[in-house]
């Protein structure tokens, strides 16, 4: 005999249809989640636990899909693919974005299979049924078919906005209304990069072979930067650490960073830019960290020195020493504005224990390739990051799979990974209520 199945939760699919007794095993999973270490092996390897993630997560939140040089004008698209969804972001004639959802209504094939074009109608590659950009379905001709209302098969219709430049997608009913608030805190930071006058340099999809909670917590935290040797030469090695947690060896790179980041902080007020911290990762449904930081050497961008690695400034920028205006945003994304360059992460969960990285450079949008910016130059320091992170990432999915792994405890220097985690486990525990 089958468990019991409990009654239809009206915000839940997969609660809804999972058996009492296993909602309950993972409910307590979460309850009983140890606060200041690591999850449980379960959280990143199990199935059903990716697909609870996938509703209550991923279908009830802002999403980062991508940024507006990605598709510039009317008609460009790129699909985005998280878990089961498959998502067409298309930019409409009015300067908006319209979001379908990338399933076929006669028998389900996807409609647009590349991952970015430009198009007129979309066209499904089965049988030619045809949907106009807001999704409306316009021809589906068949020999003999009479009566066929085509009103009732649009494409599903999902939530799209755009901020600063940056577009989110939320396939929710009822997306939640705090982003706006958020928007409002990041909006001014980015705002003066002009991201509408940037275009793509380069975009790197890496598949790491990790739950993508992994990839999101190797990101909230520099305790292992000393794997980022590129990366350490840009970014002071006192990342995260505050007074008081400085070991004795890096004093003097303490003074350094103080200096060079109260010299910012004085450009940044001249030329009235934003740098102060806001950090509120767990404390709102749509969670935040940005602020505004010094590199190391010259202080322009992540080269070796910290010189500048395009000649061209974004939108109307005054100066190349701004550091890095650096954002952290819940679910799954993180970003790096410079003066020179922006550079856009997106985490797309694929299953439970792989990820889509996507990560994109984007410059001014008269930069020139060759004349004002090196490409290799320009994406080495993330490139070479990035794989290393994957290589930290698939370390800890591996060790997740063993039956000696147990959670551990998170450093004070990991807090923002503490933060993430708290924030994750709040939301889908507020989903299963
Ligand atoms: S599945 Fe798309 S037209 Fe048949
Ligand atoms: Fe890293």
């Amino acid at each position: 005999m089958s468990a019991p199945v409990l009654p239809l939760n009206s915000r839940g699919k997969l609660a809804s249809s999972l058996p009492a007794e296993q909602l309950a095993e993972i409910s307590a999973l979460f309850e009983f989640r140890r606060k200041g270490y690591s999850l449980d092996a379960p959280f990143y390897t199990d199935a059903t636990i990716f697909k609870m993630d996938m509703e209550a997560i991923f279908g009830q939140h802002w999403i980062f899909a991508g940024s507006v040089a990605e598709l510039p004008e009317p008609g460009d698209y790129i699909t985005v693919d998280y878990g089961p969804y498959s998502l067409i972001v298309l930019r409409n004639d009015d300067g908006g974005v319209n979001v379908l959802h990338n399933v076929c209504r006669h028998r389900g094939a996807r409609v647009l299979t590349e991952a970015a074009g430009a198009t007129g109608n979309l066209v499904c590659g089965y049988h030619s049924w045809t949907y106009s950009p807001e999704g409306n379905l316009i021809h589906a001709s068949a020999p003999g078919e009479a009566k066929f209302d085509k009103n009732c098969f649009a494409l599903k219709r999902a939530h799209g906005r755009e901020v600063a430049g940056l577009i989110f997608v939320c396939i929710a009913d009822e997306p939640p209304t705090d982003f706006d608030e958020t928007s409002r805190i990041f909006e001014p930071y980015l705002a003066p990069h002009d991201l509408s006058k940037t275009k793509i340099a380069y975009q790197q999809n890496i598949i790491e072979e990790g739950n993508w909670k992994l990839v999101m917590e190797n990101n909230r935290e520099c305790y292992h930067c000393d794997g980022h040797p590129e990366l350490a030469c840009s970014l002071f090695p006192t990342w995260g650490l505050t007074e008081g947690l400085i070991p004795a060896h890096l004093e003097e790179v303490w003074d350094r960073n103080k200096e060079a980041q109260s010299s910012l902080e004085e450009r940044c007020r001249r030329y009235g830019l934003p740098y102060e911290v806001v950090e509120e990762l767990d404390t709102r449904i749509a969670g935040i960290r940005i602020s505004r930081e010094s590199l190391d050497g010259e202080g322009e961008s992540f080269s070796a020195d910290g010189r500048r690695l395009s000649k061209k400034l974004l939108g109307d920028l005054p100066d190349f020493r701004l550091g890095r205006c650096s954002m952290h945003l819940q679910p799954n994304s993180w970003f790096h504005f410079q003066s020179d360059h922006v550079i856009t992460f997106g985490v797309f969960p694929i299953n439970e224990h792989q990820s889509l990285v996507r990560t994109t450079w984007l410059v001014a949008d008269d930069a020139v390739e060759g004349v004002d910016y090196d490409l290799e130059k320009l994406t080495y320091t993330w490139k070479q990051t990035n794989l290393q992170d994957k290589a930290f990432v698939e370390l800890c999915q591996t060790g997740a799979g063993s039956p000696a792994y147990e959670p551990g405890p998170y450093m004070k220097s990991e807090y923002q990974v503490e933060a993430f985690i708290n924030w994750y486990v709040q939301r889908v525990q507020e989903h299963l209520a």
